[in-house]
């Protein structure tokens, strides 16, 4: 259990504090020490403030990302320790990450959400089916858990039936594999030998007969007239799988713990659904799930800070999009919020290749829950559950209308 007294020298993004309440953090920091610091879990810096965020996301020389995991494990044992999986582009630097990014472009454009939106929203109700007639269900697990998932898992070209396993590779890899390594190596282990077999199964079929799906698009990729390694189709499976189970579901779930935890927003949404843009926007904002992290490659002196090779940087975009110099009222949510340029999906060139799909199912999952589900609450405040670390979210949300 933290302990931590000082957050300015000694923060733990795992202290439970940090997880419930960040902002209050975030907030005292950004008055003494704008760029935290701690040597838990190997040295970390942690900026605050917008401005300085996307400084560092945009310069690629100075903050890599060849280990963009906000805790890497045994790092404090082994300096050169690094992620055990390379996930293609998001663990890449240019020039690589150039053409990885590049490849898998046309596969999250406008036209490829239109075509998975009905898929999303057929996916929406049908989990609404199965707990309308209750008037009671987590909201979390029962629902937003699941919306993500099964959209990649179509969009990828892998089993539905598999969701089981893609949900519990999210958690132990990207959530308890933190800080317990032993116990995520035999789910990358699983993980790099599954993808392994879908890949060979596709180079199986004859082209020109495969699937439009993401697997096919990666098998059949050239780079300067080359297929693609192994370990870089399974590492960008990886990512797609990944990415946008964690994340989005966490999305879901603060949008409608917020609506359950405020009534009056939930009225003026189910009055004026026509705010649902500026709604989706703000529900980012305001819960920004995601925070990653930058590799140190060389010693450097930023904004006062001391950086030494192999330190790590937070990228901390939820703070960032809490900052009172680039947001009136930073702690306040307001939904119908017109000037938002909030960077919940990142900024420079790692921003969310995502981020079309991660809005569409949002907004869908949030329509249709409304549409169908009369006005709701929170059953048991106190039984909330929320994760923190690389992704911020609720995991039980018991509600009840
Ligand atoms: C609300 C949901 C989501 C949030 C908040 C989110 C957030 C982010 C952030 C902050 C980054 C930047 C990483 C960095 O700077 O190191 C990122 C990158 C990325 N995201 Fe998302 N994401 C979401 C959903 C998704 C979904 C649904 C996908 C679909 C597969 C996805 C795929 C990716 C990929 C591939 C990258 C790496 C892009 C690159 O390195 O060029 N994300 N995301």
């Amino acid at each position: 259990m933290s302990t931590t007294t000082d957050w300015a020298a000694d923060f733990d993004i795992l202290d439970p504090r940090y997880i419930l309440d960040p902002a209050s953090i975030w907030s005292q920091l950004r008055g003494v020490c704008p760029v935290a610091q701690t040597t838990r879990y190997g040295r970390t810096w942690m900026p605050v403030e917008y401005e300085v965020i996307a400084k560092i996301a945009h310069d690629v020389e100075h903050f890599s990302s060849r280990d963009i995991a906000v805790i890497t494990p045994n790092r404090e044992l082994d300096p050169t320790a690094t992620i055990m999986l390379e996930a293609p582009p998001i663990t890449s630097d240019p020039p690589v990450h150039t053409w990885a990014r590049r490849l898998l472009l046309p596969a999250f454009g406008p036209s490829a959400i239109d075509a998975v939106t009905p898929v999303t929203r057929d996916v929406a109700n049908g989990l609404i089916d199965g707990v309308i007639e209750r008037g009671e269900a987590d909201a979390a697990s029962d629902y937003a858990q699941h919306v993500p998932v099964r959209v990649i898992a179509q969009m990828l070209g892998v089993p539905l039936d598999d969701e089981e396993t893609f949900t519990r590779w999210a958690v132990v890899i990207l959530q308890e594999g933190l800080t317990n390594i032993n116990h995520a190596i035999g789910s990358v282990m699983e993980l790099i030998t599954y993808f392994g077999e879908r890949a060979a199964e596709r180079r199986a079929v004859p082209p020109g007969e495969r699937p439009a799906d993401l697997l096919t698009l990666l098998v059949e990729a050239e780079v300067d007239g080359e297929p693609l390694t192994d370990r870089h189709v399974i590492g960008s499976c990886f990512l797609l799988l990944l990415a946008g189970i964690d994340t989005t579901w966490s999305a879901i779930g603060s949008s409608l713990w917020h609506l359950a935890a405020n009534p009056e927003d939930q009225a003026r949404l189910r009055a004026e659904p026509e705010l649902m843009t500026t709604a989706v926007e703000e529900f980012l904002r305001f819960y920004s799930p995601v925070t990653m992290a930058r590799y140190v490659p060389e010693d450097i002196d930023f904004e006062g800070c001391p950086m030494r090779k192999g330190d790590k940087v937070l990228m901390t975009f939820p703070a960032g999009n809490r900052d009172p110099k680039m947001f009136e009222d930073a702690d306040k949510f307001v939904i119908d919020r017109a000037r938002n340029r909030h960077f919940a999906f990142g900024s420079g060139i790692h921003r969310c290749l995502g981020s079309n799909l991660a809005r569409m199912e949002l907004r869908v999952a949030l329509e249709e829950w409304l549409r169908r589900v009369p006005t709701f609450e929170l059953a048991d405040p106190d039984a909330v559950v929320w994760t923190g670390g690389q992704v911020r979210g609720p995991r039980r949300l018991p509600v009840r209308w």
